[in-house]
């Protein structure tokens, strides 16, 4: 027992979390970093002496292959010098940056300036993840409904203008679920409300839809307008076998769930659904161990051998973004069978898409192969394209790096003041001693 105690600990380290948010098999739902910035005696010894002089990056610190991310999170990591969006850009998946991980403890996802905003100009936005008004979108295996919600205040914000209004007009949303009604109401206290305003807004709510049976399973009205328009987007976040009570995701159902990706990826193709020019599939992951032992990104192009003949070659996998939920409220992860929630703030959006420059309408979520070291946007020539994503270089990290480091020597620097003589300090106590 004290031995497995010991192992999570250590992968609980290497994970970069050093303040509980673990990801171990058995993975704490409610378990978050602490918000102390406190230096502790650990904090002021050998890693100070590292982090005194350029904050160097003497070490890889992240699996960058194909790794984006919103510029808004960029900025709120460097001009908010926000702890948890540093974390999202440079740390995860196996945070190997030990200098910067023992520093800098992450801190919890509210601390972050923008946990609590609502305004339209920071989230909601048309383009926010790639979803924009006009699109026709589907969400297979959403939990109490709360990410499809997210996506309808996009498709379905309130038009400014001629324009947005037709486009607002041909937005599409079918919300979906694993699970009946009946037991969606029972376990998500507030699931009532958010399936009215979903309703509301003007998606279409269906229940019982297997990701891995989608036309079996799609109320055939549905089918039968999807005939005359495709989806743009079909998304699953956290795919994972519906095992109640806080189990899924385990190790040991490992192989299962990443045969129902297989199953799932392959399905949304076979049943052809998704619209050939501007289609994707998107899938929300955990990168931190043991997940990133999923490979998410190859497994989910295994399962078109068997069943779609001639898509092999032509979906492949575009990249991942890192995913930040202060752009799509009111969106909260949700355990399967369970009203529990859980981590995400070491989660990827990963994109699968067409080869190849197809669709001119709305484009991939990732629509160019930018290379490392360019930072360009990925909007459209009408501006309201997506938002703005940024490829993860190394100049990013190092930059980001060095300010929350800065931060950190200031904030150690001004503790230690505090401590020799400021107010309340070691003076009064001498005194009293005398
Ligand atoms: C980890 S939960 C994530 C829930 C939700 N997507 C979220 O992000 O909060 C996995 C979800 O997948 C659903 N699920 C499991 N097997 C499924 C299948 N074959 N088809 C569709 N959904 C499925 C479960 O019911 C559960 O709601």
């Amino acid at each position: 027992m004290a031995k497995k105690r010991k192992r999570d600990r250590r992968q609980q380290q290497q994970a970069g979390d050093s303040t509980g948010a673990s990801i171990t098999a058995k993975e704490s739902n409610d378990a978050e970093p602490s918000l102390s910035t406190k230096p502790t005696a650990a904090d002021t010894a050998a890693p100070a002496a590292a982090a005194t002089t350029s904050h160097a990056v003497t070490q890889p610190c992240r699996e960058r292959s194909r790794l984006y991310t919103s510029a808004i999170t960029y900025q709120c990591a460097t001009q908010n010098v926000c702890i948890p969006c540093a974390y999202k850009i440079c740390t995860f998946d196996v945070a190997l940056d030990t200098v910067f991980t023992k520093m800098v403890p992450n801190a919890r996802p509210e601390s972050c300036p923008r946990s609590a905003t609502t305004s339209p100009t920071e989230c909601g936005q048309d383009g926010t993840m790639g979803y924009q008004r006009g699109m026709s979108v589907l969400t297979v295996g959403d939990g109490d409904l709360t990410f499809s919600l997210a996506v309808a205040r996009i498709l379905f914000a309130a038009p400014r203008n001629q324009q947005e209004q037709q486009h607002r007009n041909c937005s599409r949303l079918v919300a979906t679920s694993y699970e009946s009604r009946d037991t969606l109401l029972n376990v998500y206290p507030n699931i009532g409300e958010t399936i009215q305003e979903l309703e509301s807004l003007g998606a279409t709510v269906c229940y019982q839809v297997d990701a891995t049976n989608i036309a079996g399973t799609l109320p055939e009205d549905v089918l039968k307008s999807t005939s005359s328009k495709k989806f743009n987007r079909i998304t699953w976040n956290f795919p994972c076998s519906a095992i109640g009570s806080g189990q899924d995701g385990q190790n040991d159902a490992m192989e299962f769930n990443k045969q129902l990706i297989r199953d799932f990826v392959c399905n949304s193709i076979a049943s052809k659904l998704l619209d050939k020019k501007d289609g994707e599939i998107d899938m929300l992951h955990k990168t931190k161990p043991p997940f990133n032992q999923w490979q998410i990104e190859s497994v989910a192009l295994e399962g078109l051998d068997a069943e779609c003949k001639g898509t092999k070659d032509e979906l492949e996998y575009k990249g991942r973004i890192a995913f930040d939920r202060c752009l799509m409220p009111p969106y909260v992860p949700r355990k399967a069978l369970d009203k529990k929630s859980f981590t995400c703030h070491d989660a990827c959006t990963y994109v699968l898409g067409w080869k190849g420059e197809r669709g001119k309408r709305f484009g991939c979520t990732i629509p160019i192969p930018l290379e490392d070291g360019k930072n360009e946007g990925a909007g459209q020539e009408d501006g309201r394209g997506p938002e703005p994503l940024m490829v993860v270089t190394e100049d990013m990290i190092a930059k980001i790096r060095q300010i929350h480091l800065d931060a950190k020597m200031v904030k150690m620097a001004a503790a230690a003041a505090g401590g020799r003589g400021g107010k309340g300090g070691g003076g009064k106590k001498k005194r009293r001693r005398k």
